[in-house]
C-alpha cells in the first residue's frame, strides 16, 4: 500500500504547491509517485510541472468518465515515475462532489503507487473536512512568520482531534540572517509553538522563484540553494536518517 500524504497549511502562500511537486520529484527517481491536485478553486500543480495548458484532461473530465485514468494521468517530462492529475481550470462539479472523489481516487490507486501527494487548499476548509484521514500523513508547510506559524498549529490541532496524528513539519523559506537579528522566529520555537516534528527546513531560494516562473523544478535546474533540502525531506519520507540541512 502506497503512503499517501496530504500537503498542508494554515496561511496561504507558505508553499505547500512547491513542497508537494518538488518532494514527489525527487521521491520519483526511486519510487512510483503520483500527485493529486486538491486545490480546487485556486489550483497550480500544473503550473508547479510546466505542464499549464498542455494536458487535455483533469478530475473532473475523470469524474464524468468521459476518459480513462491513463487519460488524465499526465506523465511529467523528464520524471518517467511522476504522474499527475490535475484540478480543472474550471470547476463545473460541486467542490464537495469532486474532493469525495479524490478520495476515492487515492484508495483506488493505493496499490499501484509507493507515494500518493495531495495539493490541498490553505487553512481548515472543506477539502481537509473531507480528506483528512488517519491513515494518510500530513506535511504541514510553514514559513518562519508568526502569522504562518500559528495558523498551522491550529489547523495541526484540529487535523489532531480528527485522529490524523502522523504530522509532519516543514518550514519554507528560512532565512537564517533574520533569525540571527531576532526578525523571525528561532527554528526551535517554531517547533515548540506547534508541538510538531520537523522534517525538514527549505532555505528562502530565488532558484525556486525561478523554477516557478519557467516551467521547471527545482530539481531540473542546474543549480539551487534549496535543492538539497527538498531531497532530503523526500529521504526522511522513506525513513532514512539524514541529518538537518543547514544553510546561512
Ligand atoms: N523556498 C522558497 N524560496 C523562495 N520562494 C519560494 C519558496 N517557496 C515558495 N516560494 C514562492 O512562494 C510562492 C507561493 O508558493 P506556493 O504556490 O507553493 O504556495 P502555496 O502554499 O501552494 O499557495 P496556495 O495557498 O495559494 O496554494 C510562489 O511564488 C513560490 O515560488
Ligand atoms: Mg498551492
Amino acid at each position: 500500500m502506497g503512503k499517501v500524504f496530504l500537503v498542508a497549511s494554515g496561511k496561504g502562500g507558505v508553499g505547500k504547491t512547491t513542497v508537494c511537486s518538488n518532494v514527489a520529484a525527487a521521491l520519483s527517481e526511486r519510487y512510483r509517485v503520483l500527485v493529486l491536485d486538491a486545490d480546487l478553486d485556486l489550483s497550480n500543480l500544473d503550473l508547479a510541472f510546466g505542464l499549464r495548458n498542455r494536458h487535455v484532461y483533469d478530475l473532473q473530465d475523470l469524474f464524468y468518465r468521459n476518459c480513462s485514468f491513463e487519460d488524465a494521468a499526465v506523465p511529467v517530462p523528464g520524471h518517467p515515475n511522476l504522474t499527475a492529475v490535475f484540478a480543472p481550470l474550471r470547476r463545473e462539479v460541486p467542490s464537495e462532489t469532486l474532493l469525495r472523489f479524490v478520495k476515492q481516487l487515492v484508495e483506488c490507486k493505493r496499490k499501484e503507487y509507493d507515494f500518493i501527494f495531495i495539493d490541498c487548499p490553505a487553512g481548515l476548509g472543506q477539502a481537509i473536512e473531507i480528506l483528512a484521514d488517519p491513515r494518510y500523513r500530513i506535511l504541514m508547510v510553514t514559513t518562519p512568520d508568526r502569522t504562518a506559524v500559528s495558523d498551522g498549529e491550529r489547523t495541526a490541532d484540529v487535523l489532531f482531534s480528527r485522529g490524523c496524528n502522523k504530522i509532519r513539519l516543514v518550514v519554507n523559506r528560512v532565512r537564517p540572517s533574520l533569525i540571527k537579528k531576532n526578525h523571525a522566529p528561532d527554528i526551535d520555537d517554531i517547533i515548540d509553538t506547534t508541538a510538531l516534528q520537523l522534517i525538514g527546513l527549505i532555505p528562502e531560494d530565488v532558484g525556486v522563484i525561478r523554477a516557478g516562473n519557467t516551467d521547471t523544478l527545482v530539481c531540473d535546474l542546474p543549480k539551487s540553494r534549496s535543492k538539497k533540502a527538498f531531497a532530503n525531506i523526500a529521504l526522511r519520507l522513506t525513513g532514512a536518517d539524514v541529518a538537518l540541512d543547514k544553510f546561512n
